[in-house]
């Protein structure tokens, strides 16, 4: 009761006031920020209107030619997107090469492995990051997964992606954010986008890579603000799992997932 009468009184109102004056950067009432930011349906540039030239259109046989060719950008096939970090390293080496998995790291990815055949898909493809924990946490992994292709990327390297928003305490100088973000971003522009109309059956495709790189791809993906990348923390070896439908919608069924692993073999900081 004294709650209820509190609320009624006058603090309660008071808070209400000030959020429904207070704004964001982009004039957005923290209220309601969901009407700042509608859904980019062209969001990977794929969408088959934005693929035609339109003033190729001959005027005459408009309407019959555009749905031809809107037919042929079609999109058919959804992409199952399983981005994996890589497990638990040596922080102590000094070089990339020097930075290998622990044991533990070892036995964790390859629960992953384990935990990814489980789950029975057709998995299409493996792609890692060219760095040393990435690619023996895919060798782990795909033992796991016989006959597989697996292809080494630069782009999935780890990085600073974009200088996170709250800031954190290790500062970084603009020129790390300067360098690195370009190329993480064209990693999220090469692998994460709705399936090629060329492509017939939905596809499971894995990627290994580093904890930055999967959470900015997140954020990306979900058309959430970037910079929030860092408000998200997922364990070693652990699955996030995006669906991207042959209409560009994209949903996050998993992230961070490590509910298969035992607790003695997540890491501990
Ligand atoms: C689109 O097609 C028209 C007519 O053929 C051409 O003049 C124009 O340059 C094309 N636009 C682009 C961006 O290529
Ligand atoms: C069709 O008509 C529009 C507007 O009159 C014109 O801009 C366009 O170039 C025409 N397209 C072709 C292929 O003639
Ligand atoms: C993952 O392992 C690294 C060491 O390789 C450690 O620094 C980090 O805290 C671990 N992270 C989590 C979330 O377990
Ligand atoms: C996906 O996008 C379409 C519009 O293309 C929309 O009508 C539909 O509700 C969306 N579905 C989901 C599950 O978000």
């Amino acid at each position: 009761m004294y709650l209820r009468r509190v609320l009624l009184g006058g603090s309660a109102a008071a808070v209400l006031a000030a959020v429904a004056i207070g704004k964001n950067g982009d004039d957005c009432t923290v209220t309601a920020p969901a009407a700042c930011r509608r859904w980019d349906r062209n969001w990977d540039r794929r969408e088959p209107m934005s693929l035609i030239n339109l003033s190729k259109i001959s005027n005459e046989t408009g309407e019959e030619e555009l749905n031809s060719q809107l037919d042929k950008y079609k999109v058919k096939a959804t992409r199952h997107i399983f981005l994996i970090r890589h497990s638990q390293y040596n922080l102590n080496g000094k070089s990339d090469e020097e930075r290998v998995l622990t044991s533990l790291g070892r036995e964790q990815a390859d629960l992953t492995g384990k935990r990814l055949a489980s789950l029975g898909l057709k998995y299409t493809q493996i792609v890692h990051s060219s760095m040393t924990r990435a690619r023996e946490t895919t060798d782990i992994i795909s033992r796991y997964l016989p006959g597989v292709k697996k292809s080494s990327s630069d782009l999935l390297r780890e990085g600073a992606p974009i200088r996170p928003d709250p800031p954190v305490s290790h500062w970084k100088p603009d020129v790390e954010y300067y360098e690195d973000g370009p190329r993480i971003e064209a990693a999220f522009r090469n692998y994460i986008h709705r399936a090629d109309p060329k492509q017939e059956e939905d596809s499971y495709e894995i990627i290994i890579c580093h904890a930055n790189v999967i959470r900015y791809i997140v954020c990306r993906a979900l058309q959430l603000p970037p910079d929030a990348w860092l408000r998200m923390s997922i364990n070693n070896a652990s699955i996030t799992y995006l669906v991207v439908r042959p209409n560009g919608n994209v949903s996050l069924r998993m992230l961070g997932d490590s509910g298969f692993m035992p607790p003695e073999k997540l890491s501990r900081t």
